[in-house]
């Protein structure tokens, strides 16, 4: 964090399950290479998983596990700050007050809210509804330059920029105005299963989801079954979903553009192809699954980390919320 002149990058995922392939490849596996880039803060956004019913014992498994699994994708806390969104007090303080210059109106118009009440129509609380104002002041509080996040969460920065637009224009300049950023790299994961659906943890059909800490026979297991097409042919293609998405996969991974890896696998079948893909998520999961091991075990070490992560998080974030408690005409 000591390079001033590194652009600050904010993102943040919710422990909410498992982390599955599509997470990985489409988030976590680029906050990994914005490291050198940024000077890189990263949450886990436990406040917002409440938005949905949890059971408390599964939910403390999942933080942790979340936190393990995440680290050992390769965030380097001599780097990167990793903290845990809860343990830091202005997180929770920044959204009511955003809360308090964010229009109902705006809201309303979230898709995610609009999906969410449909899909939890016995638990439409106020959170739910204004799950982007908490959002909008994880991102604010720490004047973040860019926001790493798939392209679901765009309406989220762009509600952000609105709500510190309108702030700014209230009382100066006090909110950095962040810039959303859909990294070039970040595969968006379908499911095996139905290669028109988002690869998900509650996909109803297990083989239709990889998760990151599933064994090397369970992950070649998915992908020999994964859904293709009757063409046997590697190429991507218009109705082409099952292909098409192993090719993404196989291409995040190994860094080889289409038209190379239809070239290497010209003249061969499917059950190559999904074999070779299913081969290169087990060898770059492997090392993964290795390090949450060991990492798991050791709650005293991650607990150190976060911890760590926690402090200056709160160090950073008062600054603004400091500034901004002043300037609405609270006496500090
Ligand atoms: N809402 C995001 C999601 O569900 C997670 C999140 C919370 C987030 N706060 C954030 C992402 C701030 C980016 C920036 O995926």
């Amino acid at each position: 964090m000591e390079n001033e002149k590194k652009q600050i990058a904010f993102s943040a995922i919710q422990p909410s399950g498992t982390i599955t392939l599509g997470n990985y490849l489409g988030a976590i596996r680029n906050w990994v290479t914005m490291q050198d880039e940024y000077n890189c803060i990263y949450a886990l956004a436990d406040l917002h998983t409440i938005t949905v019913r949890q059971d408390p014992a599964q939910m403390r498994k999942n933080i942790l596990d979340a936190y393990a699994s995440i680290l050992a994708c390769g965030i380097d806390t001599e780097k990167s700050l990793f903290f845990i969104q809860s343990h830091v007090h202005t997180h929770a303080e920044m959204a009511w007050v955003l809360d308090c210059y964010t229009q109902f109106g705006e809201l309303s118009r979230m898709t995610q809210f609009k999906d969410k009440s449909a899909k939890h129509a016995d638990n439409i609380n106020a959170g739910l509804f204004t799950y982007p104002s908490l959002m909008a002041g994880d991102i604010l509080l720490y004047q973040a330059d860019k926001v790493p996040v798939g392209a679901d969460q765009q309406q989220h920065i762009e509600i952000t920029r609105d709500i510190a637009t309108r702030f700014n224009g209230l009382y100066g300049n006090v909110f950095k105005i962040p810039e959303g950023f859909i990294p070039k790299n970040g595969a968006r994961v379908m499911s095996l299963q139905d290669p028109t659906k988002k690869m998900s943890k509650s996909d109803e059909n297990v083989n239709g989801c990889v998760h990151l800490l599933d064994s090397p026979e369970a992950i070649m297991r998915k992908f020999k079954r994964a859904i293709t097409d009757s063409e046997a042919h590697v190429h991507y293609g218009e109705g082409k979903d099952g292909i098409n998405n192993l090719m993404g996969i196989y291409s995040t991974i190994t860094g080889l553009s289409f038209e190379q890896i239809e070239h290497d696998f010209e003249g061969k079948g499917y059950g190559d192809f999904k074999t070779a893909v299913g081969e290169a998520v087990v060898e770059e999961l492997r090392p993964i699954r290795e390090r949450y091991e060991s990492y798991i075990k050791d709650k005293a070490y991650l607990e150190e980390c976060y911890r760590k992560a926690d402090e200056i998080a709160l160090k950073i974030s008062s600054r603004t919320m400091n500034k901004v408690m002043k300037k609405i005409g609270f006496i500090l």
